[in-house]
């Protein structure tokens, strides 16, 4: 992959809503001198239930918008995105575009020791069948078990995780995995990293759970170095953020995604 424009451009990260914003925080992390423009779709939040067109149309609009930005590549930070509208934003449009399945698959495949990988997700991720496909491309003999658990984005922007219905919950979506004897499970959604302690707790420790928000950013970064493009501006990161409906909602829900509260939060139309 080429990046052709100026390394000082922003990153352009979108997601359906708030979850890629787990994405945005490692982003932070690994990568303290990029800017970053982050658009969330809230308006037609969620994707999970939607149908492959409009999962593929939206993704393509939400690329337009960031590229209004000069963005100098696309980060998506939603699995339900990927899953689908990969292979047509990458024909689309003239920049890099990064999903986080195949970090995801990657980074699962290097740290099972039984070769058997547990995924949980939105149902959109789980029918596309599209981690499955990875994993086997990568290693085929490996065991992918999937799971919806359409119920944990919104326990999650409820601001349940804590509460015991979301344990109960997660002993309920998970069990099939204890029966397959599953050693690592991939959280396949964005919104999911803020369920890891219960997850941890339900799974125990011998289970190794892979974020797909880390992987992501893991490939960002060698893509960038890779291609000389990590941004060289010695003056402050610019960070912005753009949704689709009201910023109100986003602004309470992102401090805990993000761990800070966020300025500059701008209504964006689609
Ligand atoms: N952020 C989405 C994902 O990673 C989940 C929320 C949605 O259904 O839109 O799949």
């Amino acid at each position: 992959m080429r990046i052709k424009t100026d390394p000082n451009r922003p990153i352009g990260v979108f997601d359906s809503g708030l979850g890629g914003l787990t994405v945005v925080k490692e982003l932070f992390r690994q990568l303290p001198k990029e800017s970053v423009v982050y658009f969330g779709d809230t308006a037609r939040v969620p994707y999970g239930t939607k149908s492959p067109e409009a999962i593929i149309r939206f993704s393509q609009e939400n690329v337009t918008i960031l590229k209004q930005y000069q963005v100098k590549m696309i980060v998506i930070a939603c699995n339900t995105s990927s899953s689908f509208a990969l292979p047509a934003l990458r024909q689309q449009f003239d920049l890099p575009v990064v999903g986080v399945i195949g970090p995801g698959a990657k980074k699962a495949v290097q740290v099972t020791r039984n070769g058997r990988i547990g995924v949980i997700a939105t149902a959109a991720t789980i029918n596309s069948g599209q981690y499955a496909k990875t994993i086997k491309k990568l290693q085929p003999s490996i065991k992918v078990f999937g799971q919806k658990c359409p119920l944990f984005v919104p326990l999650i922007e409820e601001g349940w995780t804590g509460k015991e219905v979301s344990r109960q919950i997660a002993q309920e979506y998970l069990r099939p995995f204890k029966k397959a004897r599953i050693d690592t499970l991939i959280l396949g959604c964005t919104h999911y990293p803020l369920l890891k302690p219960v997850l941890r707790q339900v799974m125990g420790e011998g289970v190794m759970l892979v974020d797909s928000a880390q992987s992501v950013v893991e490939e960002v970064k060698e893509l960038l170095q890779n291609t000389n493009c990590a941004r060289q501006s010695q003056s402050p990161p610019a960070r912005r953020f753009l949704v689709s409906d009201e910023p109100r909602h986003f602004h309470r829900l992102a401090k805990r995604f993000l761990g800070f509260p966020m300025k500059n939060v701008k209504r964006c139309y689609v």
